[in-house]
């Protein structure tokens, strides 16, 4: 079934099931190697960098799982200004940064005319670099007004695609505006991204199966999966982390699914994988997000806790990771790193 998702790109339902039951610890291994040979096959050992804003933990939803939820009192706040975004822009790009990616919370300040104004002077200043968005559900009207200001991307995960465990893990949420929300993206022409949480209490192989099936089908341009961390000032806060091996096979998977879809060896993949983002890359991952938030705010966006980033604030950081990368055998690619449909 290896072969078969390597030479067809697909699998039945039953087969995912049957797979993903049947998998010892060698099928693993080869699992990872047919995705990276894939990944070999159509980006090289290019690893895409992107270069990434918390820009708000600001947050009116309540997501249980999330350390920055609206009920959480116990994190310190912060928004950066507008002022203080364009300059770690300009930092960055003076470094070779082309990818910003600005993530934030479902910020009240930050939601609709004063976003566009942000990223309108984001597409002025660097009129060379794709900007990324990850600010969660807006209505349709922003988001084209956002994409016609110049944001290229957009990263809105569905979560899970069990509508019951949406539901619960996302209250006052629904799983059917979620929905219509990531396809209003793709159908104004955002790359578009979305991806799943890997380890939630009660997660099930099946779900599993859902979600891969689901990506199948939507054919995202962007994938971002990572495994489950539990943050103790959360509902879930007690809960056990989801496991490094069972997003390894995920991402493979999805390559397999998806040959050239981009897809990131996530920090949640970071904080918990003792080869931290190699793990990833290994597995058919080609995109890496350095950190790029200022330092007294980036503290504070804990979506989980123990985040381990990879913190780039000046060029001689950037240059130990390109050979650190070089020495496992990938070259850091600093160029903006579209999806590109025609690349075979
Ligand atoms: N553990 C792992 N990932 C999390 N996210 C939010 N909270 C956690 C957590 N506790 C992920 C969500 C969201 C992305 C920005 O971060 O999937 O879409």
């Amino acid at each position: 079934m290896i072969d078969k998702l390597y030479t067809s790109n697909c699998l039945t339902r039953d087969e995912m099931l049957q797979l993903l039951n049947n998998l010892s610890s060698e099928d693993a291994d080869y699992l990872h190697e047919r995705a990276r040979l894939l990944t070999d096959q159509v980006f090289g050992r290019k690893i895409y960098i992107r270069g990434l804003i918390e820009f708000t933990n600001y947050c009116s939803r309540n997501c249980v799982y999330c350390g920055i939820r609206k009920d959480n009192t116990k994190v310190q706040r912060y928004r950066l200004s507008e002022e203080d975004v364009l300059k770690t822009c300009a930092q960055a790009h003076e470094l070779g940064f082309r990818t910003f990616v600005l993530q934030g919370g479902e910020d009240h300040y930050y939601h609709n005319d004063k976003m566009v104004s942000l990223v309108k002077k984001m597409n002025d200043l660097f009129p060379d670099t794709a900007t990324t968005l990850s600010i969660g559900e807006r209505d349709a009207e922003i988001y084209a007004k956002l994409y016609e200001n110049g944001a290229n991307r957009f990263l809105l995960r569905h979560e899970t695609i069990d509508k019951n465990r949406y539901a619960k893990l996302h209250p006052g949420m629904s799983f059917d505006e979620r929905m219509e929300c990531i396809q209003t993206l793709r159908t104004l022409n955002f790359q578009t991204g979305v991806g799943f949480l890997i380890g939630l209490p009660e997660q099930k192989i099946t779900d599993y199966v859902d979600d891969l099936m689901f990506i199948k089908d939507f054919n995202p341009h962007m994938v971002g999966i990572g495994p489950f961390i539990s943050h103790k000032d959360t509902p879930l806060g007690g809960a056990e982390n989801g496991d490094v091996k069972t997003t390894l096979i995920m991402l493979s998977i999805i390559r397999l699914l998806l040959p050239k879809v981009l897809l990131p060896s996530t920090t949640a993949l970071n904080t918990l994988s003792k080869d931290g983002s190699y793990s990833g890359f290994n597995a058919g991952a080609n995109v890496l997000m350095l950190n790029l938030t200022p330092s007294g705010a980036r503290e504070n966006y804990n979506l989980y806790e123990g985040k381990t980033i990879i913190d780039i604030s000046d060029g001689v950081n950037l240059n130990i990771l390109k050979e650190n990368m070089r020495k496992k055998g990938y070259i850091l690619d600093m160029s903006r790193g579209d999806y590109n449909s025609s690349m075979h």
